[in-house]
This record gives structure tokens, C-alpha cells and sequence, in this order.
């Protein structure tokens, strides 16, 4: 694995009021230690994740609206409000990577096709596959070898047999490619893969949490369990 740390550059900020300082995982953040091949992210709406994410990808210089170095197309607002204000420890460093974000996929999409460059996405245009189709794609062909994917909800586009062929990439990545991996995601299947660092944002901080301890692990496996009296307990008056 390359990058070994993120560290918050407090004394550089100048207000813990505003975005993107206000919110309480960032606010807390001192170094964040990645120990792992694959580090998860998970937390609720709006804690914190995509924001950390996104700083990341622009300080590796990645496309933050999706997509490695190379990927230089307009995107709107995208860049990283945090990016400046954090300092990543590398050992050695890696130029090669991807950020993707589900949000902006379809952007990608079209820039690929508008540099003719399909070949390299399975042969066909990513607008001419199905979303899920064009995701898993995109994680068979262009990921390899010794780079950094940054993944901000892969899962959106994948059904849960296609999240598991993900998790099927992934390990091959991991195993044999040398690959690494930062994802924030809500799914409890992906949150599965065994020897990852899964860091949560909730509680006003990033902590490691176990996977058995997350409210995904958990309110999932409850609902399953028990549909008819968690439905009762949400839908009656
Ligand atoms: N450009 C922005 N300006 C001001 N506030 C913002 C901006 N972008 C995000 N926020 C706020 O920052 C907080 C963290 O947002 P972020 O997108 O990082 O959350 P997240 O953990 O990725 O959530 P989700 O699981 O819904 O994707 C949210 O309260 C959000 O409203
Ligand atoms: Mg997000």
C-alpha cells in the first residue's frame, strides 16, 4: 500500500465555523493512519465522508469531478474545499489512480467518448452499457496494477450479485495488482470484505469500528430478521 496518512493542517485554518471545518468529523480530524489496502468509509448522510474523499483526490491530483490524472474535462464546481488544509504521507508515492464518483459518472462517460478513448472501458461506449454495466467496466478495465482508487459510493449502480463480482475485483486488485483502495460507502456487502480498516464519521469523529458494530451490519441484518415487527415499529402510529 502507498498512502500511509492523512493529516488535518490545523494550524492553517482559518475558522472551524464554516464549511468544510464545521463539520464535526473533519473539525476533529488530527491524522488519520491507513493500515490497510482497503480502508472503508462509513458514517450517516452528510457526516463528513465525501468531503475527506474529495480532498484526497485533489491533493493525489485526480480529476475530482471522476477519473485519474489524465482526465482533464469541464466539471462544475469541483474543487475541494478541504484540499489544501491536509497533508498525505505516501511510502513510495503513487501517481496512478482514479476517483469515482457516482454523481459525475455520467460526465466521465461522455469524456470518454469524446476522446474516443472506449477501448480501454471494454470496447464500447460506457453510455451505450447499463450504469451498473459501465461501473463494473470501469473497475475491470482500467483498474490495475500499483495505483490509488479513491471510490465515493460504488454501490450505487450495482445490484447486490454485481457488488458481489465487485468484491471479487477488488481482491484480485488488492492481491495480486498491489492496489489500493479508500471507499465510502453505505453497503453492508461491500463493507464485508474481510481485511479492511473500516473508519467511521459518525460520533463528532473518524474512528475504527468493527464491521458487526456498524448501523449498516446492523440495522440491515435487524430488518431482515425481523421485517414484519420493524415495519410495524416504523409504519403505525
Ligand atoms: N459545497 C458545500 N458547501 C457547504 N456545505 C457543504 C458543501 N458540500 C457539502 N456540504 C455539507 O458538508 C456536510 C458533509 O457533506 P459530505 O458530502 O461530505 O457528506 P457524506 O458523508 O459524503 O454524506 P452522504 O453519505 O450523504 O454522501 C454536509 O452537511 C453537507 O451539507
Ligand atoms: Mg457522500
Amino acid at each position: 500500500m502507498f498512502l500511509k496518512r492523512i493529516a488535518l493542517l490545523h494550524e492553517q485554518i482559518p475558522s472551524f465555523k464554516e464549511y468544510p471545518f464545521s463539520i464535526p468529523s473533519i473539525k476533529n480530524l488530527q491524522q488519520l493512519d491507513l493500515k490497510n489496502k482497503v480502508t472503508f468509509f462509513v458514517g450517516e448522510n452528510g457526516s463528513g465522508k465525501s468531503t475527506l474523499l474529495e480532498a484526497i483526490a485533489e491533493k493525489c491530483e485526480f480529476n475530482t469531478a471522476g477519473g485519474g490524472r489524465n482526465n482533464y474535462y469541464d466539471v462544475h464546481a469541483s474543487e475541494s474545499a478541504l484540499g489544501e488544509y491536509i497533508r498525505l504521507s505516501w511510502l513510495p508515492k503513487v501517481a496512478k489512480g482514479f476517483f469515482l464518483r457516482a454523481e459525475s459518472f455520467y460526465n466521465f462517460a461522455s469524456h470518454i467518448d469524446d476522446v474516443g478513448a472506449y477501448d480501454a472501458y471494454g470496447g464500447r461506449s460506457l453510455h451505450q452499457q447499463s450504469h451498473g454495466e459501465s461501473f463494473l467496466s470501469l473497475f475491470s478495465n482500467r483498474f490495475k496494477g500499483k495505483a490509488i482508487y479513491l471510490l465515493d459510493e460504488p454501490e450505487a449502480a450495482l445490484s447486490p450479485q454485481r457488488q458481489l463480482s465487485f468484491l471479487r475485483i477488488l481482491h484480485d486488485l488488492v492481491s495480486s495488482g498491489d492496489s489500493q483502495f479508500i471507499i465510502a460507502t453505505h453497503s453492508p456487502i461491500l463493507l464485508g470484505y474481510p481485511d479492511a480498516t473500516i473508519y467511521s464519521f459518525d460520533n463528532e469523529a473518524i474512528e475504527e469500528i468493527n464491521y458487526e458494530m456498524t448501523d449498516h451490519y446492523q440495522i440491515t441484518k435487524y430488518f431482515l430478521l425481523n421485517r414484519d415487527k420493524f415495519l410495524q415499529e416504523i409504519l403505525d402510529d
